[in-house]
């Protein structure tokens, strides 16, 4: 565990991940949805947890337009600032991970760099990137808060896709294209993934 000071040191305290996410019947996890604004992260996150709900999991929803309500209000587009925008949002994922929760974190979160970080600061299996790689030109057709339009007309500097870079993931556990298939259909591809590598489990008519 790394320190920013030599003078602060880690305390171990008896009641741990395990302890906690053991009472809960889970395996804590990171369900990482990264893509561009209006490509359905939140949707898709929101519906996913709550059919988590009903499998009676222990949920948590980071949602980048929320947490910029509060936590990050002080933060804006720059690179420097969406950068500490998600070391912010990192650092809680893992506090709720050490809570014993599953944790959905829907962020644009557009370079690489900020996403594999949060990776390796969680243990192999906790972070389960999701690409939400609706493109560029369905997301500015829905433009579901009129935001592309202010791009285009110069009305809203670093937008996204637009006048800042995207950089999809190279290798995410998952791939979703919210412009094909249901809704429906996307929660059971999600829930499928988290099967197979045992984070939920499904009942016969559950
Ligand atoms: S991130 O890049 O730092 O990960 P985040 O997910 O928190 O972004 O916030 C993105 C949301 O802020 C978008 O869904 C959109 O509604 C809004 N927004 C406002 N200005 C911008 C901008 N310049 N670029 C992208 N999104 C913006």
């Amino acid at each position: 565990m790394s320190s920013p000071d030599t003078d602060i040191v880690w305390h171990s305290h008896s009641v741990d991940m395990a302890a906690r996410a053991g009472l809960k019947q889970q395996q804590p996890t990171v369900l990482w949805f990264t893509g561009l604004s209006g490509s359905g992260k939140s949707t898709l996150a929101g519906a996913l947890e709550q059919r988590l709900l009903q499998l009676s999991c222990h949920t948590y929803l980071l949602d980048g337009d929320n947490v910029r309500h509060g936590l990050c209000r002080d933060l804006r587009f720059s690179t420097a600032d969406r950068a500490e925008n998600l070391r912010r949002v990192g650092e809680v994922a893992k506090l709720m991970l050490d809570a014993g929760l599953i944790v959905l974190c829907a962020f644009i979160s557009p370079q690489r760099r900020e996403r594999d970080s949060i990776r390796a600061g969680l243990a192999a299996g906790q972070f389960i990137e999701v690409h939400v790689a609706t493109d560029l030109a369905e997301c500015e057709r829905r433009d579901p808060k009129g935001l592309y339009r202010k791009a285009r007309a110069g009305e809203i500097r670093d937008f996204t896709g637009i006048s800042a870079p995207y950089e999809p993931p190279l290798q995410p556990e998952v791939v979703i294209d919210t412009a094909s298939g249901s809704i429906d259909d996307q929660v059971m591809q999600m829930l499928n993934y988290l099967q197979a590598c045992g984070v939920v489990k499904v009942a016969a008519g559950q």
